[in-house]
């Protein structure tokens, strides 16, 4: 999958917080997995290899508040029209500020301009997505996933995560400006 344009989306929280989404520089790769380790080490999200985040970064989007990383998301391309929102993470002191609802934005802004049709996600926290346009699925849909983290995943049988997808149409609104188009 080709890497596109590096993404940015200057913001500000209701708070007044300023705050910036964009594609991280590779030397903040580190700045990622920490962001989520405690929800790994709880078994409520799925580890990611520290190198395999530092070889696909341009497949990330971090929250940069004062220049600190305080969010991070990821897609995973199964096909040509097909992705899936990964490892959405929010530090908790930045949280109930609509970063990670504009992670998940910003994540399908990124399909978006790499072509895809739709995002898949697998997440407990069902009505944060819904507000940003996923619509509930059903996981057996899409095989490409359950193959690949289903199948190997130790709490399988007892998985309490609901499948929403996003179908993005040609209608879709573009919010943010590449680097190119600043
Ligand atoms: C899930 C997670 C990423 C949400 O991040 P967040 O930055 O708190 O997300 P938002 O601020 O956009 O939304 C969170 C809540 O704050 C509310 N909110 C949004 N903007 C707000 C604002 N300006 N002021 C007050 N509240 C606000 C939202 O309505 C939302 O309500 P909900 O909890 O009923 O859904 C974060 O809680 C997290 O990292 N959790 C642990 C990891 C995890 O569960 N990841 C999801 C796996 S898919």
């Amino acid at each position: 999958m080709t890497a596109g344009a590096a993404l940015s989306l200057p913001v500000r929280t209701a708070q007044g917080y300023p705050y910036a989404i964009r594609t991280p520089r590779p030397d903040e790769a580190g700045t990622i997995p920490p962001l989520f380790e405690d929800e790994v080490r709880a078994g409520r999200m799925l580890p990611r290899d520290p190198v395999e985040v530092r070889t696909h970064i341009g497949d990330w989007l971090i929250a940069t508040l004062d220049e600190e990383t305080v969010g991070c998301v990821s897609l995973v391309f199964y096909s040509d029209v097909l992705c899936e929102l990964r490892s959405l993470a929010v530090a908790p002191t930045a949280r109930s500020k609509g970063i990670g609802g504009h992670l998940i934005e910003a994540a399908v802004e990124m399909a978006y301009r790499r072509g895809m049709r739709r995002v898949l996600t697998l997440t407990r926290r069902v009505h944060l997505f819904e507000r940003h346009g996923f619509r509930r699925d059903v996981v057996m849909n899409y095989p490409e996933k359950v193959w690949k983290d289903c199948a190997p995943c130790p709490f399988r049988e007892m998985c309490d995560e609901v499948a929403l997808i996003y179908h993005i149409t040609p209608l879709f609104r573009s919010r943010f400006t590449t680097e190119d188009e600043e």
